[in-house]
Parts: structure tokens; C-alpha cells; sequence
């Protein structure tokens, strides 16, 4: 009698609900089940319109694969829509086909059973297919909307456009929208005059905020929402563009979730020509659920079960068991055919010209050294086993290190300047300095003759909102390390310092960044550091101890 009973309500709220998926997470649950997707979008063979449905109909099948694992969201990246592009030839007149206009969330319109929408098609069919498989659905798309009278600007366009994150909930309603702040170059969009701080809140009792890309390294409104909103869950889309040896994608993304303790759900558009791709699912301290790295193109999803933040605390350690990642193949989502474009991941180059070195000269033991630029100081101490007998041969290939200590502004993309204030361990290709924001290929043997036991990087820095600092890493292979393999600690000094520690606790030989990346929000905009020959020729250590009888001779560029 019982069991009829179940499966008869089991019948009835399948078809009340019109959803495919049963197992929807509660407010009850523990946890819930957040999908990120890597997207290698359709970008050719045809006007705007033709794009943004091909991309759409691909969108679906990961919404199906979504549905069939129980995920209650899912996040698209930026630009996966209305293709990789943001600033195509033919400029804004171009963009008015690859674009939609977005009704005001506040009107909780369904665009899929709305005959009169101006929504595009492709939104629509977005809309539809999170309805049909009871999901929520973050997806990026260029928005449109209509512009009169002066505020159009000198160049009298009809419209003005803005690179939006739009969330459906499960039965297709727009119920959030997110107009990118922090362009990255994009000079045919636009911005809100302040930040938007786009919340939403879900069925399973999860408030998450969103923001989009190059946000992810300014203060408003990627801290804003966790510091006004509380907010413990972040959705995150990208078209990202990796840079050695700090800003690679996961890298970045890894670090803020851990810095700021949220959950992270991050979907990367893939396309290595640019060095673009690097999806995952990261639980903050509790480090990495699931990622989705590629030197060759793919199509991708990571999924999660994610437990909840509730009072600051996560209810249930994660379990790799929880997280799978599923590669699609060219049959089932056919954006890649024909010849790869590029062998491997063609990856930025940061410019360390104005940084401050010093060669790292590998010993047996451990070494200590006080670098500084200026008035910012960083304390190193390595712990290093070295095989010398491996390097022997004039032709082996492995990476020199060097530690780096920068305290400055520099460029991002071509009109950005930021504040940034970073110290590190950094590896080289060769002995000079300008090889550290390089890599070997993919497919060479690269030789670890150097351990790293353990590294210390301890400073007394300046702390405030107008700062954030992160933890980041990286290993040959470009993998950000994982807890438990590093700390990363504050001590109190008093109101306006606090001591960190950012700490190696685990060995190893495959290092390639691991340093504490840190944004000054305060002189963003200030011209650029230069490297004036002054600058270079006034590099000065503050103090070399050697502990263990070595005597460490370094090498001044
Ligand atoms: C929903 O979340 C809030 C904030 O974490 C919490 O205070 C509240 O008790 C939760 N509600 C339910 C029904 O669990
Ligand atoms: C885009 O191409 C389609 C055919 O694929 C055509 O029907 C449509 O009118 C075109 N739209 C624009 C705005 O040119
Ligand atoms: C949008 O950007 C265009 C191009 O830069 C500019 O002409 C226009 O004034 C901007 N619109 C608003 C509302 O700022
Ligand atoms: C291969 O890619 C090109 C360019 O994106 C596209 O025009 C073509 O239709 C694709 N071929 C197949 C079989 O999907
Ligand atoms: C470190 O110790 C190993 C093993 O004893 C030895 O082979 C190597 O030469 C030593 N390295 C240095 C730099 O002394
Ligand atoms: C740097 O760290 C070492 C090892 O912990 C310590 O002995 C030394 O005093 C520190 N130097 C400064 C200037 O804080
Ligand atoms: C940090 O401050 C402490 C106490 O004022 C001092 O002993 C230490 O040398 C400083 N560390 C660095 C790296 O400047
Ligand atoms: C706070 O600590 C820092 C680093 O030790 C020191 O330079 C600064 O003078 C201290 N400030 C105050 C107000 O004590
Ligand atoms: C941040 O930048 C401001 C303005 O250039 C500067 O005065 C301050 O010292 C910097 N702070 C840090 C911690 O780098």
C-alpha cells in the first residue's frame, strides 16, 4: 500500500511539475548539485542570428547531461552564446544581429512561452529547455537595448550594448541579469554608471551572486557582494585570457575562492589560440571539487555536489567521489573538427621587466632571503633537495627559479592600469630573467632536479578593503595546487598591518609559481610602472643569510 502510494505522488509531481529531473535539492539538503561547463563555441557559417541558435542547440545538450546527473544549476561562460567575439568587425552596427534585448528581471518573464518577446531566439530556446529540465540556467549574452537623445553619445547609435550574465530558474523565468563592469578592453560595450550587484536567490535555499571575467580582479562588485550581500556562493563565466606565471584561469579562480572561503562555479569559453579555457567547481578552504584544464580544444562539464555554507561552515568535508567531469565528443557537440589550430594553450606573457629578483641557487637545505622593492618586503625560506648530476648534460631542459618581489602598477589588455603588489617564487626557461612568464612546450621533457621541501613567504603588509591578496600557484603542468599542499595565514600586528604566511607544505618538484598575487584597488589608473635603468640599477637585497654553512650567491640582472 505505501509504496503505490509513493510512486502515485512520484507520477503526480512529474506531471504538475513538468520536469524531467526528480531528485531536485531542498532547502533541507546538505548540499546541492552546481555544474560548470567549458565551452568551445560555434563562431563561423553565418550572420549573428545563425550563431547564437547553433551555440543554443549545443547549450541544450549539456542541459540534458545536466539533468540526467540531478544539477540543480548550471553556469555558461562569457561569450559562449553569441560567439567568441566580443568586439567584431563591423563594430556595433555588427553586434545589433548577435544580440537580444533582456526584459527587466523584475518582470519575471518566461521568454519561452512569450510570442511577443523581443528576446532573441536563442534566449528563448534557453528559456524553454531550463523548463523542460527544471534546472537553473546562467548563461552570458550581449545585451541590446535601445538608446534616444543625447546619452546615445557622439556616434548617434541606436542602441547601446552590455556583456550580461542572465539567470533563468526552473521553469525558464528571467529572474536576475548582470551587466558587466570591469570591460576588458571591449570597446563597443558599455557599463552601468555604478556597479550592479546582482543577486538571486534559489529553491534550495542558496543566495548566490554573480559577476562576470575580468571582475574577478577588482574590489566592486566581485568583494562588494561578499562583504554587503554575505554572499557564500558565486557564479562565475569567463572568457579568459591566461598569463604567466601568475593570472592563469584556474589559478586566479582557485585562489579567490580559497582567499574569500565561498563556493566558486566557474564556466571558461575554450579557445587555446587565445590562450582562453579553465572551467571548474571550487569549495573555497576546502579547496578543489572538480576542473576542467585543456592545451587542445574541448567541450566539457564539471559537476559537483557542493555542500551549503550555513554560519560560515560547510556542513560535509568534500568527497572526490561527488564531483565526476564529462568530455563530450565531436559527434555529440561538433564545434571541433578539421586540424588543430594550436599545438597548446598560447598563454600571455606578464611583463617582469620592473619586477625585483633574485636567482634562487639550489642547494641541499635550507636557505633564507629578505627581497624588496622599495618599501615592500617578503621574507623567503626554502627548504630544497638538489640532484645536480640530473642537469649535467649541456641539453637537459629544466626550470630555474627566481624569487620576485613587485610593488607597482601595471597594464591589463590595452587601456587598464591597476595597482598590484606581488612576491614569489617564479620558474625560467633559462638564466635570464625575461624567460620567467614562459613555459616549455607541452611535449618536451623537462627535468626536476629541484625539491621544494618547503617554501615560507612571510611579510608584514598593509591590510584594508582597497586590498586583496592571493594565494597562487601553479605546477609545470599549469595545475594550481591544491589544498591540503599549501597555507595561507594571517597573524594580527595591529590596525593598519597583519603578518601573512603563505606556506609549501607538501614536496615538491614540479613547482612553477607560488607566490601571494595581490591587487591595490587605490592606485588603479595610475600610469605604469616603468623599468627605468634606475629602477634596475638601484635593486638592492636587504639581507642574504644562509643557514646550514651555505653562502648563496646571487646573481643581480
Ligand atoms: C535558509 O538559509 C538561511 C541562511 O543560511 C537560514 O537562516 C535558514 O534557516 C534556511 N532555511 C531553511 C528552510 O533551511
Ligand atoms: C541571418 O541569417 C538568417 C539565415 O540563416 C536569415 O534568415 C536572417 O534574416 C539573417 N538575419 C539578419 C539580421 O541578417
Ligand atoms: C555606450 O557606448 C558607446 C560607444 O562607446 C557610447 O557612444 C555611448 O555614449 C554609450 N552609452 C552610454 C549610455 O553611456
Ligand atoms: C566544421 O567547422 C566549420 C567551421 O566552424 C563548420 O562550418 C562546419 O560545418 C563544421 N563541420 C561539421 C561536420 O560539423
Ligand atoms: C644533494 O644531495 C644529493 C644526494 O646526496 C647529491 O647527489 C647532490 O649532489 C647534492 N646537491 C648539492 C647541490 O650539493
Ligand atoms: C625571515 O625569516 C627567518 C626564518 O623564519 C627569520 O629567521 C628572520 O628573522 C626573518 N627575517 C625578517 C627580516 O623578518
Ligand atoms: C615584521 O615585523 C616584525 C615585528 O615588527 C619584525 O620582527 C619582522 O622583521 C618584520 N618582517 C618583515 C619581513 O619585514
Ligand atoms: C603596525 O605594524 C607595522 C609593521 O610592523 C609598523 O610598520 C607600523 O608602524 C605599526 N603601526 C602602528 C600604528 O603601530
Ligand atoms: C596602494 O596604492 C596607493 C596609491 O598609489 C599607495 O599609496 C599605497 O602605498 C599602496 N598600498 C599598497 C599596500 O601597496
Amino acid at each position: 500500500m505505501i509504496s503505490i502510494g509513493i510512486s502515485y505522488l512520484c507520477i503526480v509531481g512529474v506531471i504538475f511539475s513538468a520536469r524531467i529531473t526528480l531528485q531536485a535539492s531542498t532547502p533541507a539538503s546538505p548540499f546541492y548539485i552546481g555544474a560548470a561547463v567549458e565551452y568551445h563555441p560555434v563562431t563561423t557559417g553565418g550572420n549573428g542570428t545563425f550563431i547564437a541558435n547553433k551555440n543554443a542547440q549545443n547549450y541544450v545538450k549539456f542541459l540534458k547531461t545536466a539533468s540526467e546527473k540531478d544539477v540543480d544549476i548550471i553556469v555558461f561562460p562569457e561569450n559562449g552564446l553569441t560567439s567568441g567575439e566580443p568586439d567584431p568587425p563591423g563594430g556595433a552596427a555588427g553586434l545589433i544581429a548577435k544580440s537580444s534585448y533582456i526584459p527587466d528581471p523584475r518582470e519575471s518573464k518566461v521568454p519561452c512561452h512569450d510570442a511577443s518577446s523581443t528576446v532573441m531566439q536563442a534566449v528563448k530556446d534557453i528559456s524553454c529547455a531550463a523548463h523542460r529540465y527544471g534546472l537553473y540556467v546562467v548563461i552570458n549574452i550581449i545585451e541590446k537595448v535601445k538608446c534616444t537623445g543625447e546619452r546615445c553619445g557622439a556616434n548617434k547609435d541606436t542602441h547601446d550594448f552590455y556583456n550580461t550574465n542572465i539567470v533563468f530558474d526552473r521553469a525558464g523565468t528571467i529572474i536576475a541579469r548582470y551587466r558587466k563592469y570591469n570591460l576588458f578592453d571591449e570597446k563597443f560595450m558599455n557599463k552601468t554608471s555604478r556597479p550592479e550587484l546582482s543577486i538571486f536567490k534559489t529553491d534550495f535555499n542558496v543566495t548566490f551572486g554573480q559577476f562576470i571575467c575580468f571582475d574577478i580582479l577588482y574590489e566592486t562588485p566581485a568583494l562588494q557582494l561578499l562583504r554587503e550581500k554575505k554572499i557564500t556562493d558565486i557564479i562565475y563565466s569567463s572568457h579568459w585570457f591566461s598569463e604567466l606565471p601568475f593570472l592563469t584561469s584556474s589559478q586566479i579562480q582557485t585562489s579567490w575562492s580559497f582567499a574569500n572561503n565561498v563556493n566558486f562555479l566557474s564556466s571558461g569559453l575554450n579557445s587555446p589560440s587565445s590562450g582562453s579555457g579553465g572551467s571548474g567547481i571550487y569549495a573555497g578552504k576546502e579547496g578543489l571539487l572538480g576542473r576542467v584544464w585543456s592545451e587542445k580544444r574541448t567541450n566539457a562539464i564539471v559537476i559537483s555536489k557542493i555542500s551549503k555554507v550555513v554560519n560560515s561552515r560547510r556542513s560535509q568535508p568534500s568527497n572526490p567521489i561527488d564531483t565526476s567531469t564529462i568530455h563530450y565528443s565531436q559527434n555529440e557537440i561538433t564545434t571541433i573538427n578539421g586540424t588543430e589550430p594550436v599545438t597548446q594553450q598560447k598563454l600571455l606573457k606578464d611583463d617582469l621587466a620592473p619586477y625585483k629578483t633574485s636567482v634562487f641557487k639550489p642547494n641541499n637545505g635550507t636557505q633564507n632571503l629578505l627581497l624588496c622593492d622599495d618599501d615592500f618586503c617578503c621574507n623567503f625560506t626554502t627548504k630544497t633537495s638538489h640532484n645536480d648530476a640530473l642537469i649535467k648534460d649541456a641539453n637537459a631542459k629544466y626550470y630555474r627559479y627566481r624569487f620576485a618581489v613587485f610593488k607597482g602598477v601595471r597594464g591589463y589588455g590595452k587601456k587598464a592600469t591597476a595597482g598590484v603588489e606581488v612576491c614569489g617564487l617564479i620558474a625560467c626557461t633559462n638564466d635570464n630573467q625575461n624567460s620567467c612568464n614562459e613555459r616549455f612546450d607541452i611535449n618536451t621533457i623537462v627535468i626536476q632536479p629541484t625539491i621544494f621541501n618547503s617554501i615560507k613567504i612571510t611579510g608584514n603588509f598593509t591590510i584594508g578593503l582597497n586590498i586583496l591578496r592571493l594565494p597562487v600557484s601553479l605546477t609545470n603542468d599549469l595545475q594550481p595546487l591544491n589544498t591540503p599542499d599549501y597555507s595561507f595565514i594571517y597573524g594580527h600586528i595591529n590596525k593598519t598591518h597583519a603578518s601573512l604566511k603563505y606556506t609549501l607544505t607538501k614536496p615538491h618538484g614540479d613547482l612553477m609559481t607560488f607566490a601571494i598575487y595581490g591587487r591595490n584597488f587605490t592606485a588603479d589608473g595610475q600610469p605604469k610602472t616603468s623599468t627605468s635603468t634606475i629602477a634596475q640599477s638601484s635593486f638592492y637585497l636587504m639581507a642574504i643569510i644562509a643557514i646550514g654553512g651555505l653562502f648563496i650567491n646571487h646573481n643581480y640582472v
